[in-house]
């Protein structure tokens, strides 16, 4: 039976939804939590809480396994491990302006942290073990605060042991709301996210030395927000504004809203000149937001496929409800600009970032390593295979810190030729910072900004950022196997 989530009929019902839905998150970290399994109402649709700019929204996020139902009966449910009550969860709405104090508490039995993607934050409070904050170890708390300069669609999850924990389910939302958008009469999140499950419903193994040394290891099941082929609700007639994220560890997506004419209006949560959704593939980590109009007459559907495949994929259903709101003809429209430093590309020095595969692949004992203050064996893994600038990490006797990729100065604005020397693709993603995105020596290049960019097999890609914002900052793939076989380092900003 597929799951539904309904989606209220009118920007009111939003608001009330979102109120209650935010102060649900601060008392339990359970913002999504509905009491029937699979009727999750209106958190996934709930927008900005009723509190005005400037002041705080608190949240706690208990990080622990929870057991939950993904695949059908006889399976048993399956220990997933997350922040909320359910998956997906927690949603967090905001206003931009607003400050988000977020307290997480580890109830696994391993340290852990949050790191906070695409979102351009202090250092301190990014999330890396060893590299910004002492792991935060079983039984502990830390708590986590800034006010997010940018509004768009984020999300959060934890900085060792990865490929386990975000593949158990352990990633919540960050929406920062724009003060200034323009009325959509629906907003909707829809989460990309295979699960690595035997028939029976348990978790078989998120790293495999082939899939870590190619593409990356497979889930066996495809959901949109933890369910299978899922109905989602919008009201009929209704502009819907859809946040599409890949959660996904390893898999690349290709979206379409089959039926419908969809228009990107922005890419990781950065606006950009509405452009039509036919061809935006999505590697780990990446988001686009995108309009359309929904069926006219309540029952009619649009279906929400992956293109990236021999043969397109149907991951969820969209089906109109109500009366049939009384919108005109349709036109996509621009949400109001970012506010992101613009680089001096005139001024700019072209820094090489090139990845590839290490010459041998290196094993060694991470947690026999006596005095490497800089990781464990959560935190990294037996083997490499990837690497940045011929780096992997860690490097040579893993005894001291790695030194950065490069040492940029702060205030000036650089560009990075992104090389991909191998034949996979490669999602990177820099921390702190939002690329804007230059050129391609392979493709025509859209001009957008991102936190995450898709690198194809062999393409050298240009990006640019304004070194604004001091601190270590990791620079990665996001195939969360690449990462945690070599293909991660950081760069410092002084
Ligand atoms: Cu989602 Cu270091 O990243
Ligand atoms: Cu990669």
């Amino acid at each position: 039976m597929p799951h539904r989530f309904a989606v209220p009929l009118s920007r009111r019902a939003l608001l009330r939804a979102g109120g209650a839905a935010v102060a649900a998150t601060a008392l339990g970290g359970t913002g999504l939590a509905a009491p029937d399994a699979g009727a999750l109402k209106t958190g996934l649709a709930g927008p900005a809480p009723v509190a005005a700019a400037g002041e705080l929204v608190e949240v706690e996020l208990i990080a622990k396994q929870r057991m939950q139902r993904i695949l059908p009966e006889p399976a048993d449910p399956s220990p997933l491990i997350t922040y909320a009550d359910r998956f997906p969860g927690p949603i967090i709405r905001m206003r931009k302006g607003q400050r988000l104090r977020a307290t997480l508490v580890n109830g696994l039995d391993e340290h852990t942290s949050i790191h906070w993607h695409g979102i351009r934050l202090p250092n301190l409070e990014d999330g890396v073990p060893y590299l910004t904050q002492p792991p935060t170890k079983p039984g502990e708390r830390h708590v986590y605060e800034f006010t997010p300069p940018d509004a768009g669609s984020f999300f959060f999850h934890p900085h060792c042991n990865t490929v386990e924990l975000l593949g158990r389910g352990l990633a919540g939302i960050l929406i920062v709301e724009e003060p200034d958008a323009p009325k959509f009469d629906a907003d909707v999140v829809c989460l990309v996210k295979d699960w690595q499950l035997d028939k029976t419903g348990k978790f078989g193994a998120f790293i495999t030395d082939r899939g870590a040394a190619r593409a990356g290891t497979f889930g066996s099941l495809s959901t949109v927000n933890g369910a299978i082929d899922p109905v989602i609700e919008v009201p009929a007639n209704g502009d819907i504004r859809a946040r599409l994220y890949n959660i996904d560890s390893t898999r690349v997506v290709d979206l379409r809203v089959e039926g419908a004419e969809a228009w990107i209006i922005a890419v990781d949560g950065n606006p950009l000149p509405p452009r039509p959704l036919d061809g935006w593939p999505m590697g780990p980590a990446m988001r686009i937001d995108v309009l359309f109009r929904a069926p006219a007459k309540a029952g009619q559907t649009l279906r929400l496929t992956n293109v990236y495949s021999a043969e397109p994929k149907p991951l969820a259903t969209f089906r109109a409800v109500g009366p049939g709101l009384p919108n005109k003809r349709f036109k996509p429209r621009a949400l109001p600009a970012s506010a992101i430093p613009e680089p001096d590309l005139k001024d700019a020095p072209i820094i090489p970032m090139a990845f590839s595969a290490t010459a041998v692949a290196q094993s060694f004992d991470a947690a026999a390593l006596p005095g490497l203050p800089y990781a464990d064996a959560l935190c990294l893994s037996a083997k490499t295979f990837w690497a940045i600038n011929q780096q992997s990490w860690p490097e040579g006797g893993h005894e001291r810190l790695p030194p950065p990729l490069v040492t940029l100065e702060k205030g000036r604005s650089y560009i990075f030729e992104l090389a991909n020397l191998t034949p996979h693709l490669h999602p990177i993603h820099i921390h702190g910072y939002t690329f804007k995105v230059l050129s391609s020596d392979s493709r025509k290049v859209v001009p957008h900004h991102a936190d995450t960019v898709l690198l194809e097999p062999k393409e050298r890609l240009r990006v640019a950022i304004k070194a604004d914002n001091p601190g270590d900052w990791m620079f990665h793939c996001h195939i969360i196997e690449h990462q945690d076989t070599g293909m991660m380092g950081y760069i410092r900003v002084a």
